[in-house]
């Protein structure tokens, strides 16, 4: 959580990472996410904008073309490794449309072998669907909640700093007023069940949504409206001792989740440090000019190190979208 940094997700399962390279057109091979991932962890300066970078299972245990461990590429830079430990949501049996998260089964042996290759702390995401009035129901949201304190005592157990991330989903036709109503909720049994299992709230990070009209809602809000809403849901359910809040980009553009944020920033300071936590938002730009192709590396860590800085300055409030032309 330090100041004007922030954190990048470059956790994408196996699956997931092949959807960013079909965005390129690349086949979905050890070879191309390897090299995806050199690209990014060995981009030159990004310690100056990026404090940590979560990892995924085949990524913790890979390494450079030269045979450097992708954490000792990191921890060489002075960033902070990190690692995705849930593996995945599947249907919750009974509640159509809505998802639990798996993977407590032998989580603390998963975390002794993940601390020795250096993560010191993990990422555990849930996952929350709106859909009019019928989702979320309030099972999805309570189980989810338990399950991530239930993961969150087992982080720190391990010496691991736990990231709870519940994503409250940006997609569908819902208003922003819905998705503040949601997210409050969320958060708030997510506090009680965190309290309830006495996990040290000084000791993990929240990852969360912004507060946003669904992308498929006709009426979308200003940056200003979306910073209110984002931090009346947080005063309403996160509790003081929290060691720091980070967002996901979800599937917003690049220029809206540095816009959004420099507009959170904007609202001055908070009672938790406030900072990025993107997948998308920092790698597709980075994708869209590296193609898969070596001649682009350079040009393409330019731009992760550019994208990096003006979320690093919109996370201090200081980002001015007239003076961006890069990102879009
Ligand atoms: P996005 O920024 O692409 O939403 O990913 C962040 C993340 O960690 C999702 O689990």
């Amino acid at each position: 959580m330090a100041r004007g940094k922030g954190i990048l997700a470059a956790d994408e399962s196996d699956a997931s990472a092949g959807k960013r390279l079909a965005m390129v057109h690349l086949p979905n091979n050890p070879e191309n996410r390897q090299d995806f991932r050199e690209l990014l962890f060995t981009a030159p300066s990004i310690e100056d904008y990026i404090s940590g970078v979560i990892l995924y299972d085949s990524t913790i245990r890979t390494g450079t073309d030269d045979g450097i461990p992708f954490p000792d590429v990191l921890i060489a830079k002075g960033i902070i490794p990190g690692i995705k430990v849930d593996l995945g949501t599947m249907d919750l049996h009974g509640f159509k449309g809505e998802l639990v998260t798996q993977g407590l089964d032998n989580l603390s042996e998963r975390f002794a072998e993940y601390y020795d290759f250096g993560a010191r702390f993990a990422k555990w995401r849930a996952v929350i669907t709106i859909d009019d009035d019928e989702l979320p129901t309030d099972e999805a949201i309570e189980m989810n909640a338990v399950i991530l304190a239930r993961y969150a005592q087992i982080a720190q157990e391990a010496g691991i700093v736990p990231m709870v991330e519940p994503e409250v989903l940006f997609a569908g036709d819902h208003s922003i007023t819905k998705a503040e109503l949601v997210t409050t909720k969320t958060l708030q049994i997510l506090f009680h069940n965190l309290q309830k299992y006495r996990v040290d709230l000084s000791g993990l990070i929240l990852k969360s949504s912004m507060v946003l009209a669904g992308d498929m809602h006709n009426e979308q809000s200003t940056p200003e409206e979306i910073a209110n809403a984002t931090l009346r849901t947080f005063h309403m359910s996160v509790p003081h001792e929290v060691g720091g809040i980070v967002f996901l980009s979800g599937g917003q553009t690049p220029k809206r989740s540095v816009e959004n944020l420099n507009a959170i920033a904007k609202l001055g300071e908070q009672p938790w440090p406030i900072t990025f936590s993107y997948s998308r938002a920092l790698e597709e730009p980075v994708l869209m000019t590296w193609q898969g192709k070596p001649e682009n590396i350079s040009k393409a860590q330019e731009i992760l190190l550019y994208a990096s800085r003006m979320n690093s300055l919109a996370s201090l409030g200081e980002y001015d979208t007239k003076k961006d032309s890069k990102l879009n």
